[in-house]
C-alpha cells in the first residue's frame, strides 16, 4: 500500500475523475490509514511503498504489478501520467528479492489481473477493453505459467477488472455481469456457477473493489447492498470509508497490491 500523501485529482483518465472537484488530501490519508489498520487487525502484513511527489495515483498500488507464486509480472501503464509508478513498484520487489519480469505489453497489474489458486488448479482472470491490452494476457500466461482467461470489459465507468469482479476465496468470485461483454458473461457463468452476482448499484458504489481473506470481506462502506448479500452468503463484510479516494476512481482493492509468495 502507498499512502495518499500527494493525492490530488489534477488530470482525468477515468469518468470518476473531475479536476474541478476539491480533494481533501488529509482526509484521504486518514481514510487510507483506516483501511491499513483494518487489514492489520485482520492479520495481514502490510508493506508501505513511499509515495512520490507528482504521482498522485500512486495510492492505487494494485496497478503497479501482478504477482503469483513469488513471480512478479510488472506493469506498463496506459497513460503517461502514471508511467513512472511502475519503476517504484519494481524497486520494491527487487528489494525483497522477488523475481521481477519487465513487461513489454501495456497492463495495469492487479487492476486487470486476479488469481484464484484453487480454481482449476490455479487460474488467472484478466480484463481488457480500457487499460490492459490483450497481448499482455498472453505475456502474463507465459511469465506466470498459469492459464489466463481474457474477459472483455464494456462499461467505461468500470474500466478495470478489479472494479467489476473480485475473488471471495481461493475458488469463487463475486462479479457484476453488466461490466462484461455477453460472451465474457457466458464464460464467467460457465467457470463460476456458484458465483455471487452483484448489482450495478453495488459496482458503482465500488463494492466489488474489495479485499477478501475467504471470510472477512473488506469493502467500501457505500456498498451496503453487496454487504448484505455477502453476509447472507456466510461472509463477514468489513466496511471501510474511502470517499476521498473514490474521487480518483478507486476504492479498497485499488489501494492494495497483494504479495503472493
Ligand atoms: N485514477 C486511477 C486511474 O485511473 C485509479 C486507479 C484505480 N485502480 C484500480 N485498481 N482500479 O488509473
Amino acid at each position: 500500500m502507498s499512502p495518499p500523501e500527494h493525492f490530488v485529482v489534477e488530470y482525468a483518465i477515468n469518468p470518476w475523475m473531475d479536476t474541478t472537484t476539491p480533494v481533501d488530501t488529509e482526509l484521504a490519508v486518514k481514510q487510507w490509514e483506516g483501511l491499513r489498520e483494518t487489514l492489520v487487525r485482520l492479520g495481514h502484513e502490510v508493506h508501505v511503498l513511499a509515495p512520490e511527489i507528482g504521482l498522485p495515483d500512486m495510492v492505487y498500488a494494485a496497478n503497479g504489478a501482478f504477482s503469483v507464486d513469488g513471480v512478479v509480472y510488472g506493469a506498463k501503464f496506459k497513460y503517461p501520467q502514471r508511467t513512472a509508478e511502475a519503476a517504484a513498484h519494481r524497486r520494491f520487489y527487487d528489494s525483497l528479492g522477488w523475481r521481477f519480469v519487465q513487461p513489454s505489453q501495456t497492463n495495469e497489474g492487479e487492476g486487470d489481473f486476479t488469481y484464484l489458486p484453487d480454481a482449476f488448479g490455479g487460474l488467472v482472470l484478466a480484463g481488457y477493453g480500457f487499460r490492459t491490452e490483450v497481448p499482455a494476457h498472453a505475456e502474463a500466461q507465459e511469465v506466470l505459467g498459469r492459464p489466463v482467461v481474457s474477459l472483455r470489459l464494456v462499461d467505461p465507468r468500470i474500466y478495470h477488472l478489479d472494479v467489476a469482479l473480485a475473488p471471495l476465496d481461493d475458488s469463487n468470485i463475486v462479479y457484476y455481469p453488466g461490466a462484461f461483454s455477453e460472451s465474457a458473461q457466458r464464460v464467467l457463468a460457465q467457470l463460476f456457477p456458484s458465483a455471487i452476482v452483484a448489482s450495478e448499484q453495488d459496482a458503482l458504489a465500488f463494492g466489488l473493489n474489495l479485499v477478501s481473506d475467504g471470510r472477512n470481506v473488506v469493502l467500501s462502506s457505500e456498498a451496503t447492498g453487496l454487504a448484505a448479500r455477502l453476509r447472507a452468503a456466510g461472509y463477514t463484510p468489513v466496511p471501510v470509508e474511502l470517499s476521498e479516494l473514490k474521487k480518483g476512481g478507486g476504492s479498497v482493492k485499488c489501494c492494495v497490491a497483494e504479495l503472493r509468495v
